[in-house]
This record gives structure tokens, C-alpha cells and sequence, in this order.
């Protein structure tokens, strides 16, 4: 049975109006990335953190899927093996479009996390300092997202199914921040038809047997057709 595993990064939500980290005028510059995403700038202000993932929960809830999240969730329908879905994204734009599965290595804005004892609970709106952990009471709650100097999610499960991958696309991802950013070569050499789905070529877009660029929502239903219409 074949098998397709898809990394996606913030420029799948770019049109639905997500702005990414790294494009002109995106997230990383307009924060400190060790002000807002590391564990060290948390324990300094953590009112500030609170503050940025606050707006960034507000800003995902109002947002809808786009025509590229919607044909991965096709893809996932109707192909006949298995699809995988891998997302660096912290929005939940592809469960709105009806994937399921999907594995959010770097966390979920809807997700609460106790440093404490490592419950998890669905995140209010707005998360401050002072909240209490509904488990054990402890005031050691954070978003449930992984910031830099911390270990991805689900990475043992992820690198097996990229040695299993029969198919790879990464998708809107810059192919800056590892370890994602190895998952083409590591599927690639494993055996996996590797392609890169982006508005511009990545960094490391040379790991890539094929690359479409343009933007997501184009793309990435082409290329879902195509997929589909090969399986026939
Ligand atoms: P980046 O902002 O680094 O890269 C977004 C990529 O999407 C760029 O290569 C853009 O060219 C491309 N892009 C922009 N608009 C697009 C569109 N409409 N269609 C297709 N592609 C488009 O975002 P990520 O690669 O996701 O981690 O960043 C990876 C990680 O770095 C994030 O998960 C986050 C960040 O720091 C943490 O916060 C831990």
C-alpha cells in the first residue's frame, strides 16, 4: 500500500490570511524570537509570551481552510494507501478542512500544557501567568507549543514513517528550522519520491527530486489531482 507523508509549514495558511514567520513583514520581524519562542524568554516576561500566543489563538479561530488544506484532506479521502500529515503549524486550519491524524510537531495554540505534571487541557481564549493547572493546581502553565531549544513532538513516529514514505511533500515551509528542515533528505534517501511545494524555492530545495512553485492554493490541488489520477 502506498504511502504519502506531508510536512507542511506557515505558508499553507499564508492565504488564509496566517502571516508566516520569515516573509517581508512576517511574525519574526515584528518579535524576538528569544523574547517569544524560547523557554528562557518565557521565564523572563511571561506576560509577554502569553500576550503573543493570546492574539496569534484569536487570529487562527477566525481564520477558515483554504483550497490547499482542503485538497490534503482529499488526498487523505481518496488516495488509496495512507497520507500522512505532518504540520509545523500551530493553527488547526487542517482539521477544519477535515483531516484527521494530523501531527502538530511543534504544538497547538488550542492546547494548554502544565510544566509541572504535563497535563494537557484545551486552552482558554486567553492564557496568563497567574492560571492554575486543572490537574494539580501548580501555576506552571504555558502554551503547548514548542519553542526553539526544545524537542519537536512525535519525531520517533514521524522519522519512521518518512523511512516508510513512498511519496514526500513538503509544503510552504522555508527549510530553515530543523528538524523539519531534513525531512526531504532523509525521506529521499530512504526511497521516497521527494517534491517541494512553495511559493519560491527553499534553502534546501536541492534534497527535492521535483519542485512546484507557486502559491499553496494553486499548487497544492494540482498537485492533488495528480497524485489521485496516478493512483487510478
Ligand atoms: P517560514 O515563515 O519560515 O516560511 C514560510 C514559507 O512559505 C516561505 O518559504 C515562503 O516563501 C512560503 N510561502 C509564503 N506564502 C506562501 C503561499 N501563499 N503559498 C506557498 N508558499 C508560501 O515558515 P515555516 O517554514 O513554517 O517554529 O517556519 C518553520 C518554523 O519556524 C515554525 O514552525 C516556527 C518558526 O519559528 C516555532 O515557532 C518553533
Amino acid at each position: 500500500m502506498e504511502k504519502i507523508v506531508i510536512l507542511t509549514g506557515a505558508g499553507i495558511s499564508a492565504e488564509s490570511g496566517l502571516g508566516t514567520f520569515r516573509d517581508e513583514g512576517g511574525l519574526w520581524a515584528q518579535h524576538r524570537i528569544e523574547d517569544v519562542a524560547t523557554p528562557e524568554g518565557f521565564a523572563r516576561n511571561p506576560q509577554l509570551v502569553h500576550d503573543f500566543y493570546n492574539a496569534r489563538r484569536a487570529q487562527a479561530l477566525e481564520a477558515k481552510p483554504n483550497p490547499a488544506h482542503d485538497a490534503l484532506a482529499r488526498l487523505q479521502r481518496e488516495a488509496k494507501g495512507e497520507v500522512v500529515i505532518v504540520t509545523q503549524n500551530v493553527d488547526g486550519l487542517h482539521e477544519a478542512a477535515g483531516a484527521t491524524g494530523v501531527m502538530h510537531m511543534h504544538g497547538a495554540l488550542n492546547a494548554a500544557f502544565c510544566a509541572a505534571c504535563e497535563h494537557r487541557w484545551d486552552a482558554p481564549l486567553a492564557m496568563a501567568p497567574d492560571d492554575r493547572c486543572p490537574a494539580c493546581q501548580a501555576t506552571a502553565t504555558r502554551p503547548d507549543i514548542v519553542w526553539f531549544g526544545e524537542m519537536p513532538y512525535d519525531m520517533e513516529e514521524i522519522w519512521q514513517h518518512l523511512e516508510e514514505a513512498d511519496v514526500f511533500a513538503a509544503i510552504g515551509t522555508s527549510g530553515q528550522v530543523y528538524p523539519a528542515a531534513a525531512f526531504g533528505q532523509h525521506a529521499g534517501r530512504a526511497g521516497a519520491h521527494t517534491v517541494e511545494l512553495n511559493l519560491e524555492p527553499s534553502v534546501n530545495s536541492r534534497d527535492f527530486a521535483e519542485a512546484r512553485h507557486g502559491s499553496a492554493s494553486e499548487v497544492v490541488p494540482l498537485w492533488v489531482e495528480e497524485e489521485l489520477s496516478r493512483q487510478k
